[in-house]
């Protein structure tokens, strides 16, 4: 009986190691195959959909964009994770963006060359294009790449940041970018994108990447 136990356990062991270790190939990647919806002007070319985000409002529109064109899905992740307290990530923003400190990013890009068109997620923070980006933006060339932004917010708009976008970007190919209201932290509203709101958000990044010529 105890043979059995420890040949079960053996067995086990080697299926858990196998299955972690092909996840562990890339990791942070979800791979998507293009959509039927894909437009000509993405046909062939390979896309990064990255995108920054704390309550997972920027993260579910990331998924709709994902759905619908394909390509590549990474999310960043810091060195140092933020503060979980609103006050303290807000004060610990607002002290980054005055000293422009570029916070190191976990999330690594296996060859950023490879990708013709990138996405760049991100929600507004201090009104302004969060550090972390700017970090992204700072460590890969994206010289020649078409940058799709896309952005949530608590109702108070892009601000600059995709001015911003623009001016890290300066030979970059940049698209009309696309925003809607996200969560509203400050008041305790964290995640927004269900029920109705997810389906209008649908209805508006379909709309938007039909606008901006990426789906049919
Ligand atoms: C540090 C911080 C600063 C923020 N600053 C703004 C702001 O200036 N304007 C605004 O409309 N929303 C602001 N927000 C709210 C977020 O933009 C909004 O909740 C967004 O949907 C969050 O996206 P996420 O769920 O992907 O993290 C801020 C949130 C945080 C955490």
């Amino acid at each position: 009986m105890k043979k059995l136990t420890t040949h079960w356990l053996m067995i086990c062991t080697l299926l858990f190691t196998m299955t972690s270790c092909s996840r562990a190939e890339q990791p942070g990647i979800e791979k998507e195959e293009p959509s039927t919806e894909e437009s000509d002007s993405l046909q062939g070319k390979k896309i990064l959909i990255v995108y920054l985000s704390r309550t997972k409002n920027t993260k579910a529109v990331a998924e709709i964009i994902h759905k619908k064109v394909g390509g590549d899905l990474v999310a960043l992740e810091l060195v140092t994770p933020y503060p979980e307290n609103y006050q303290q990530i807000v004060a610990q923003v607002s002290k980054e963006n005055d000293q422009g400190y570029l916070p190191p990013l976990k999330t690594q890009i296996e060859e950023i060359n490879q990708y013709d068109v990138v996405f760049l997620g991100f929600p507004t923070w201090g009104m302004q294009l969060p550090p972390p980006i700017k970090s992204f933006l700072n460590q890969y060339d994206l010289n020649g790449k078409t940058v799709v932004p896309f952005n949530t917010n608590a109702g108070y708009g892009i601000g600059s940041s995709f001015e911003t976008v623009k001016k890290l970007c300066p030979e970059s190919k940049i698209l009309e970018g696309f925003s809607t209201k996200g969560g509203v932290e400050r008041d305790g509203i964290l995640y927004v994108m269900e029920g109705e709101k997810e389906k209008e958000v649908q209805a508006e990044v379909q709309n938007w990447l039909k606008k901006i010529g990426l789906v049919n």
